[in-house]
């Protein structure tokens, strides 16, 4: 089953309770929140407090992405805010098996990120150690931007190395994915879907419906 996560990034933070029942509501199956610090990537955008915040509006499953350097510091508040997953990125953890390894002591979920240009052979040695692999499609940072074609190929090589390892490690593609590209990703093996500006702009429930129905084949 493919799952739809789209990105509270992209929603109105006026009025982000509402942006997130309203994807709640009209079926989305996880919900990705992206946390920015300004070091990691150059741009900051919220932290656990908001997290907590909204946590009481849904039960859906937070797939919290964390764009912070050495991530390992802050593991557990994320967990008390409301995090069903943490993602760390392979770059920003100065030892990743042991932060992988701190995510699970506290009962959630891991996964494991790449930008752009990290080569995948950097991610390899931890496909079977974490629930999920992250394949960044865009540079993080920003919602809004373009889908890196060359990425596809990192998605393709994880999704081998799962199938030849009979692996239930999840596939995640993070940046510029769109109702008109998505099949891109899928085709390559991607089973977790997230999408910001393409889910919240215009009509969110017709697009979440439009991005289910394309799952339908897969
Ligand atoms: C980028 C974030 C993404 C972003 C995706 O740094 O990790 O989750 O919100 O936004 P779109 O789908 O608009 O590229
Ligand atoms: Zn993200």
């Amino acid at each position: 089953m493919i799952k739809l996560a789209p990105s509270i990034l992209s929603a109105d933070f006026a009025k982000l309770g509402e942006d997130v029942v309203r994807i709640d509501k009209a079926g989305c199956d996880w919900i990705h929140i992206d946390v920015m610090d300004g070091m990691f990537v150059p741009n900051i955008s919220f932290g656990m407090p908001v997290i907590k915040a909204i946590r009481g509006l849904t039960n859906k499953f937070f797939d919290v992405h964390l764009m912070i350097e050495e991530p390992i510091r802050y593991l557990q508040q994320f967990k008390e805010a409301g995090a069903d997953m943490v993602t760390v990125h392979v770059e920003a953890c100065e030892d990743v098996e042991k932060t992988i390894d701190e995510i699970h002591k506290l009962g959630i979920k891991a996964g494991l990120a790449c930008n752009p240009e990290t080569p995948v052979d950097d991610i390899v040695p931890y496909i079977n150690k974490v629930d999920m692999i992250l394949i960044m499609t865009v540079h993080p940072g920003f919602g809004g931007q373009s889908y890196i074609d060359e990425c596809t190929e990192k998605v393709e090589i994880v999704n081998a190395i799962v199938n030849e390892y009979r692996l239930d490690t999840l596939i995640q593609v993070d940046g510029g994915v769109n109702t008109e590209n998505v099949c891109i990703p899928l085709d390559a093996g991607a089973n977790v879907i997230v999408a910001g500006s393409a889910v919240y702009k215009g009509d969110v429930e017709k697009n979440i419906e439009v991005f289910k129905n394309k799952f339908i084949s897969f």
